[in-house]
């Protein structure tokens, strides 16, 4: 599916990323961990298509993906970053139609089916500056799953959310690797229940492979 391949990034003088090769595959989710400020919501930008790496490429289904492709690639990639992209005066239900639209599906629908989803059907018709973060971050997950794509990249997906939060996004993943989906999971501490296939640590621009002797 996607894979990084050979990629190298700088920021300011810093050598961030070193000749990072990574691969996620069908059915398999991986975790990303590492310490503040190691780069990973640089490689999950560069994964995302949002950055440019100095070297080396991203590659979709093995084949790199120029900057014209990536519109394509969307199609099959659900982002969520550490800042939900989300309109702050429209409420939460005009948010997710609109995303819903975006991704060619009936935006009433699937908007409704998906506050339900996040337990936010009472907060539907409040404007999202008014959401607790908590709140912000259901609705943020909620918009990169609905399209129901084949690759999920997110960063940080666990952090602001209650226990609830949590299990219903452990759910979530794990209902996305049952269909055959990958995901990448950036996160520091992720909860031992994630059960992921693959662990890696970031670190001092090198990715190590955890958890396998
Ligand atoms: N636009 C930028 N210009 C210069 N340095 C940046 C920029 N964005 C991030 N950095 C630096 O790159 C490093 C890695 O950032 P980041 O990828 O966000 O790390 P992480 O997500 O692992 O905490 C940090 O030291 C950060 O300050
Ligand atoms: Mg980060």
């Amino acid at each position: 599916m996607l894979a990084l391949d050979g990629v190298s990034r700088y920021r300011g003088e810093r050598l961030l990323l070193r000749n990072i090769h990574l691969g996620l595959s069908p059915g398999r989710l991986t975790l990303l961990q590492g310490p503040n400020g190691a780069g990973k919501t640089t490689l999950w930008m560069i994964m995302g298509g949002l950055l440019m790496p100095d070297k080396g490429h991203v590659l979709w289904q093995g084949k790199r993906i120029r900057r014209q492709d990536w519109s394509l690639v969307y199609r099959h990639v659900g982002l969520a970053g550490t800042e939900p992209f989300l309109h702050q005066d429209l409420t939460g239900q005009q948010n997710l139609v609109f995303w819903a639209r975006a991704c060619g599906l009936s935006g009433g629908r699937e908007a409704d089916r998906w506050l339900q989803q996040v337990g936010l059907q009472r907060e539907g018709d409040l404007p999202v500056r008014r959401y607790s973060l908590g709140q912000k971050k259901r609705l943020g997950l909620a918009r990169a799953f609905l399209s129901e794509p084949t690759v999920l990249l997110l960063d940080e997906p666990f952090s602001s959310l209650d226990r609830d939060g949590q299990r219903l996004l452990l759910a979530l993943l794990h209902q996305h690797r049952a269909r055959g989906g990958s995901a990448l999971v950036v996160q520091h501490e992720a909860p031992p229940d994630l059960a992921a296939d693959e662990i890696y640590r970031l670190e001092g621009g090198i990715l190590h492979r955890e958890g396998r002797p």
